[in-house]
């Protein structure tokens, strides 16, 4: 059986990367979080002063993304990849709302978006390989053989996202969850360089009343038909 590439693609804490970690364990494929690099690249602009409260030096960063190095490692324990920067592992820092909080921006700048699309198509050169984002199915792997779309109410969202944080022993309000929610949202669909958007050849599951179990089994049989 061949292997294929899967693009999921959808908006802010839409459990994009629960149901991608499930496809890639049982289809023995690599999961690559491609959001997480983008926060690596925030973590990095926060950890260098180039983020002041409201805004980042632009033109520092794109003169610093060559000392910018992303790799991702097997974490047998946890069952997928964490990420690193400069050898640093860096996968519960960029966790935070504060990186949530730039990391949009971040992600607008087309230098920033060039040199990663480029790492992230490298990484899935070889098939066998799932993927989420924003601009997976659009941009990184337009001839992905299989792009779905993930969308649910802003509301169940942020309440997912604000479950995740506090079980996690973060202090934040749902109220800041859902305003982070809602503004990486319009961050995301207007900015220039590859907005998000649905595929045309996208599928688009809203998951707002399905438990992770439903959400599997129908991504799983997707990914069955298409294989
Ligand atoms: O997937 P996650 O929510 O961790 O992504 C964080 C942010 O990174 C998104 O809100 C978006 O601004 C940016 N991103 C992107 N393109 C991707 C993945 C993430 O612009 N392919």
């Amino acid at each position: 059986m061949g292997k294929i590439t899967i693009a999921i693609d959808g908006y802010s804490s839409t459990g994009k990367s629960t149901v991608a970690k499930q496809l890639a364990k049982h289809l023995g494929y690599v999961y690559v979080d491609s959001g997480a690099m983008y926060r690596a690249v925030t973590f990095y602009a926060m950890q260098n002063g180039l983020i002041t409260e409201t805004d980042f030096n632009k033109e520092a960063l794109i003169y610093q993304l060559n000392k910018i190095n992303i790799s991702f490692k097997f974490n047998e324990a946890l069952g997928f990849a964490e990420v690193y920067l400069n050898g640093n592992n860096i996968e519960k820092q960029i966790r935070t709302l504060e990186v949530s909080g730039f990391v949009s921006k971040i992600a607008a700048v087309s230098e920033v978006r060039e040199q990663l699309v480029e790492q992230q198509q490298q990484m899935g050169k070889d098939k066998g390989v799932v993927m989420d984002g924003r601009d997976i199915g659009t941009v990184v792997f337009t001839d992905a053989e299989l792009k779905l779309f993930m969308v649910a109410s802003a509301e169940k969202r942020a309440t997912r996202r604000y479950n995740e944080l506090t079980e996690r022993g973060d202090s934040v309000t749902y109220e800041a969850v859902l305003k982070n929610v809602v503004d990486r949202d319009y961050i995301d669909t207007t900015r220039k360089d590859s907005p998000l958007v649905k595929a045309d050849d996208a599928i688009e599951i809203d998951n707002s009343n399905m438990t992770k179990d439903e959400q599997f089994s129908k991504v799983l049989q997707l990914a069955i038909m298409t294989v």
